[in-house]
């Protein structure tokens, strides 16, 4: 079978476009980010959809030219369906029916948290290692941090999510504390990497089973830097690595001690990462060091470039929907809110 799918991703605030080809090798993942965002702390919606009506057009093109690819050769375009910003997924979506019209092919929604779990199944040799079903896999992003059972393309089973802020939120309102742009997630993983993650102690949330909470390491961060500056007015300044390092270290730690549980209470060794803080190196590390306390553990963790939100994920989870015959209609409309689907 001779497959070309072009997928688009403009969930949020980051424009891509990318190619999907036979076995699902990626050949093309272009992505747009925008700036206009940095000057207000956090993204702007309406200025996110102005920048992906900018954007998607180049995105896509430069999508095609890439892999080499003609307009004439695809058999499917996928989108982002939701969860995300309506505005911002309104222009991929109207894209992408627009030009599966022109083209008279068929159109693949997908849904952008799937995307994000299916991104450990990204190929770019045949050779590559990719898991199998069933698998656990730890999805922190900016907007959701959730545990699940991935028993198949199309089935999902959560079994614990946050009940407040979601792991990428916990690094963008430190950040913010700490006086650093929008995202702060990469920028805190920068110092974190020169600090010493046992300098400094936050609250750790006691939270049943598998769910989550960074609200209460938020406020503990917040009251613990005031009082720090009400002493020092340098404290931050002169302290930055060790902080950034307390933190990322305090946040890796909830997260790995759930999926600790998890793979207890589940059975599941093979376990996997993903959206956009997986992209952290201290959550890498620490993931990847799970099977020292049990050898049987088998991690997977998408390359950096496919963990923050890109479009080759979509891609390659419309390649698996494309071989089950799981195809969209014009009529579908995007969503804001939703956690993963089970299509
Ligand atoms: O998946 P994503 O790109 O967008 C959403 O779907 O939300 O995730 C964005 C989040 C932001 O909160 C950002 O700060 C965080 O991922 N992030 C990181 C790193 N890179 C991105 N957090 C910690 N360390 C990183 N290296
Ligand atoms: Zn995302």
């Amino acid at each position: 079978m001779k497959i070309k799918i072009l997928a688009i991703e403009s969930s949020c605030d980051d424009t891509s476009a990318a190619i999907v080809s036979d076995d699902g090798i990626i050949l093309s993942n272009i992505i747009a980010n925008q700036n206009v965002h940095i000057k207000y702390g956090g993204v702007v919606p309406e200025l996110a959809s102005r920048a992906h009506q900018q954007n998607i057009i180049p995105v896509v093109k430069f999508a095609l030219e890439e892999s080499k690819i003609n307009k004439s050769d695809l058999n499917a375009i996928a989108y982002t369906r939701g969860p995300g910003l309506m505005g911002s997924l309104l222009v991929g979506t109207s894209f992408a029916k627009s030009l599966a019209l022109a083209l008279n092919i068929p159109i693949i929604e997908v849904n952008h948290l799937d995307a994000h779990i299916f991104a450990n199944f990204i190929k770019e040799k045949i050779s590559q290692k990719i898991p199998s079903f069933p698998f656990l896999c730890l999805t922190v992003s900016g907007g959701h941090t959730q545990i699940s059972i991935v028993k198949s393309f199309s089935e999902i089973e959560i079994i614990g999510k946050t009940i407040d802020d979601a792991a990428g939120e916990a690094f963008d309102k430190t950040a913010k504390i700490l006086g650093l742009p929008y995202p702060g997630g990469p920028l805190i993983d920068k110092y974190a990497k020169i600090g010493n993650p046992y300098a400094f102690k936050f609250a750790q949330p006691n939270i049943k089973d598998f769910d989550f909470s960074f609200s209460g390491l938020k406020t503990s961060i917040l009251y613990f830097i005031k009082n720090k500056l009400n002493e020092n007015r340098e404290f931050v300044n002169n302290n930055l690595n060790d902080i950034c390092a307390s933190v990322q270290n305090s946040i890796v730690e909830i997260l790995i001690n759930k999926m600790i549980l998890a793979i207890k209470h589940t059975g599941i060794n093979q376990i996997a990462l993903a959206g956009g803080v997986s992209a952290n190196s201290g959550l890498r590390e620490a993931f990847l060091t799970l099977n020292s306390t049990n050898p049987n553990i088998q991690t997977y963790i998408p390359k950096i470039q496919y963990c923050t939100d890109n479009a080759a994920m979509v891609a390659i989870t419309a390649y698996y929907k494309y071989i089950d015959n799981k195809f969209g209609s014009q009529v579908d409309a995007p969503y804001s809110r939703q956690s993963t689907t089970n299509n």
